[in-house]
């Protein structure tokens, strides 16, 4: 595809050359007036849909109020409201945050805290996960060699264990699950060992990866070796928080509790925030003044983050995840088998649903994937994909999506498919 914005740097790579100029809901419009469902959520944020009145109208009043706050300088309500919005919704355990303002620097301060909390170097991460794009957590990132490729050298002290992706394995799941905490104990005896190794850094769900959804029995086995050796266990819960896989966070599924849980993307519906939290003893062992930042915890989109939880819940925003989520994995069974051919896996959790694309001897379909992106792109529907090749169509409607727009989606993904 050709670019056409010139000054706009092409290390973004793009999928397509829409202008949105506004969003309501689940549907994004561009500069013809078009509109698009957009299932995307901008990568997973904008759960909430695109502008809700609840979140447009907390931003409107703060930024009336006070929009700058520096953490270090002085302390502000809406952070001090956002803690107790957190609090509620995450483990009790997990009652001492940070903020920020990516995913990545969430990831790598919950890293930096890690490291200092234990006195201990390494830090072992899952294949195919990512992790965001600083030095730090791009070396803590193995879903592809794009995002490393040309910034070697990277960070030292990280250390690779096997993610149960049974389908890639052609095993089945709880199979693939032991054969990974084996795996990992291994790495333990042969790579870092348990007093060198700070934490074990997982998504509960792989997001970029390819939206695989690991058996409970793996972050439980993760849970077991961590607290054998006094490792942390970090769930990084950027993408599949707040609502997502059909409950506040994807950890829960297993019953497990993390040691520190990542907070970004859809903790905001679109103003840049993120966070971390952990128990307050653990945040105790952080030197004040070792980690920080400018903007961290904005007034304005600490705000926002206080209305979108509130919302989620009031609206009972999970429950339709869990709901639409279950339309929307039915449908696109269906879909498999029609296209047999083409769709090897379909599976997901709540609305955090992959379509993995495999042809004969499973050969993964990167180009179907993407052609099949861009046929709906046409007919007015926004998917992304995802995996290490490319060949996952990832499904991330907002949360207040309809059983309509779910039907609509999956129809012209039917026509989509039927095309490419
Ligand atoms: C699981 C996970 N962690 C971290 C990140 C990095 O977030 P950001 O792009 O906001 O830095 C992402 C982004 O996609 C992610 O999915």
């Amino acid at each position: 595809m050709s670019y056409p914005f010139p000054h706009i740097s092409p290390v973004w790579s793009r999928s397509n050359d829409m202008v949105a100029v506004r969003g309501e809901g689940a549907y994004l419009y561009d500069q013809n007036g078009k509109r698009y469902l957009d299932f995307t959520t901008g990568i997973g944020v904008t759960n909430t849909g695109h502008c809700h009145p609840n979140v447009v109208r907390a931003i409107q009043e703060q930024a009336a109020r006070l929009i700058h706050g520096q953490a270090n300088i002085v302390m502000h309500q809406p952070m001090l409201d956002l803690v107790e919005e957190l609090k509620q919704v995450l483990h009790p355990s997990l009652d001492g945050f940070f903020f920020s303002n990516s995913g990545a620097e969430a990831v790598e301060g919950a890293v930096k805290l890690a490291r200092m909390a234990t006195g201990r170097p390494n830090v072992v991460v899952f294949q195919g996960s990512f992790h965001g794009r600083t030095v730090a957590t791009m070396s803590l990132t193995t879903s592809k060699t794009i995002y490393r490729g040309g910034y070697q050298p990277l960070m030292p002290g990280v250390f690779v264990a096997p993610y149960p992706y049974a389908y890639r394995y052609g095993w089945e799941a709880e199979q693939t699950a032991q054969w990974c905490l084996n795996e990992l104990e291994f790495l333990l005896m042969s790579q870092t060992a348990p007093h060198e190794t700070a934490a074990f850094l997982v998504e509960p769900v792989l997001g970029e990866g390819g939206y695989v959804v690991p058996p409970a029995s793996f972050l439980r086995g993760l849970r077991e070796i961590a607290d054998r050796h006094d490792i942390l266990l970090i769930c990084d819960e950027v993408q599949s928080g707040f609502g997502r896989t059909g409950k506040w966070f994807a950890y829960e599924h297993s019953g497990v509790r993390p040691d520190i849980v990542t907070l970004a993307k859809g903790l905001a519906s679109g103003m840049p925030i993120s966070g971390l939290a952990a128990p307050l003893d653990l945040m105790a062992r952080w030197t004040p003044g070792s980690h920080g930042g400018t903007y961290g915890g904005n007034a304005v989109a600490a705000a926002a983050a206080v209305a979108t939880i509130r919302t989620i819940r009031e609206e009972k925003l999970i429950e339709n995840a869990r709901a639409r989520g279950a339309q929307l994995l039915a449908g696109l069974g269906h879909l498999q088998e029609a296209f047999p051919h083409m769709i090897g896996e379909v599976r997901g959790l709540g609305l955090m649903i992959g379509v993995e694309f495999r042809g004969p001897g499973r050969a993964p379909l990167a180009e179907r994937a993407k052609a099949a992106v861009q046929a709906a792109f046409a007919r007015g529907l926004m998917l992304l994909t995802c995996g290490t090749y490319g060949n996952v169509v990832r499904w991330i409607p907002p949360l207040i999506v309809s059983e309509a727009q779910i039907a609509e989606g999956l129809e012209i993904f039917r026509q989509a498919l039927g095309e490419c």
